[in-house]
Order: structure tokens, then C-alpha cells, then sequence
């Protein structure tokens, strides 16, 4: 089980701001402390303006895991994955949150806030959490992956 000492970043747009809320209430009842980065209301905002802060306080090793949304999760992930520090894996269920950590060890998860049910979401968020990277031949790969030709 994950130390529930750290803090936890979230960040959405418009599109996942009703995953965030429900996310941010269930690991406050969990015993976590969050850092919300916004957005705070269902209003039309532009997702690279709230993700941009959490992938920069990642890959500047401020939290260890961040949780971010968009509508389909594709905005946030691309966003994220411009940090060299950053590997967001974009998630739709238990065991492609499972993998990322497995396999990827990724350090934010992005989901679809529009297209997961959001109990779904909050038993990946868990899983991501909790999961720890298996290493051995995925550790070469995950090395390759930010050198770039
Ligand atoms: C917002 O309508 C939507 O485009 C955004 O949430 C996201 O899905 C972009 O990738």
C-alpha cells in the first residue's frame, strides 16, 4: 500500500472536471492530501493551461504521481509527455492502469473523463497507485524511451 503521506496532484479541464471532484473526494476520504490544479468549474478552458503546472512540478520531482483528465484523456496525456521527466500512460481500465506501472513506470495517469465510469476511475487510480514497476526487461526499454534519434 502506497504511503498516504504524499501529496497527489490532479489536474483537468472542463471535460474532466466532474472526474476530478468525485477523485479528489474519494482520496481525501482515503487519507490522502491532493494539490488541485485546477480547472474549477465546468467552464471551457483550454487543458494545456492546467496540465502544463503538474507535469512541470513532476518532472521537477516536487510529487512522485500525478492524476490528470481531459475529455478524452489524449490532450492531457500529450501534454504531460512533453517532460522528459514525465511518462503519463492514458488509461480506461483496471488493468491498463495495472500495466503502466508494471511495464511503462509511469508517473501520471491520465484518464478519459468523459468515456469512464467514474467507479472504474477511482479502482485505476488505486491500482496505479499501488502498483509497483516490475523492472527487468522493462527497464532497458523504459530507458530508450527519451532517446530520441
Ligand atoms: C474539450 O472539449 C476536449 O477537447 C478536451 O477535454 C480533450 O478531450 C482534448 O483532448
Amino acid at each position: 500500500m502506497i504511503d498516504k503521506s504524499i501529496i497527489l496532484p490532479l489536474a483537468s479541464d472542463h471535460g474532466g472536471f466532474a472526474m476530478k471532484a468525485f477523485l479528489i473526494k474519494k482520496l481525501q476520504e482515503e487519507g490522502f492530501t491532493v494539490k488541485d490544479y485546477g480547472t474549477f468549474s465546468e467552464e471551457s478552458v483550454d487543458y494545456p493551461d492546467f496540465i502544463h503546472p503538474l507535469a512541470k512540478a513532476i518532472d521537477d520531482g516536487v510529487f512522485p504521481f500525478g492524476i490528470i483528465m481531459c475529455g478524452s484523456g489524449n490532450g492531457a496525456q500529450i501534454t504531460a509527455n512533453k517532460y522528459a521527466g514525465v511518462r503519463a500512460g492514458l488509461c480506461w481500465s483496471v488493468e491498463q492502469a495495472e500495466l503502466i506501472r508494471l511495464h511503462n513506470n509511469a508517473n501520471i495517469i491520465s484518464i478519459p473523463g468523459r468515456f469512464v465510469d467514474f467507479e472504474i476511475a477511482w479502482k485505476m487510480v488505486k491500482v496505479f497507485l499501488n502498483t509497483k514497476f516490475e523492472g527487468g526487461r522493462h527497464q532497458n526499454r523504459v530507458e530508450k524511451i527519451s532517446k530520441t534519434l
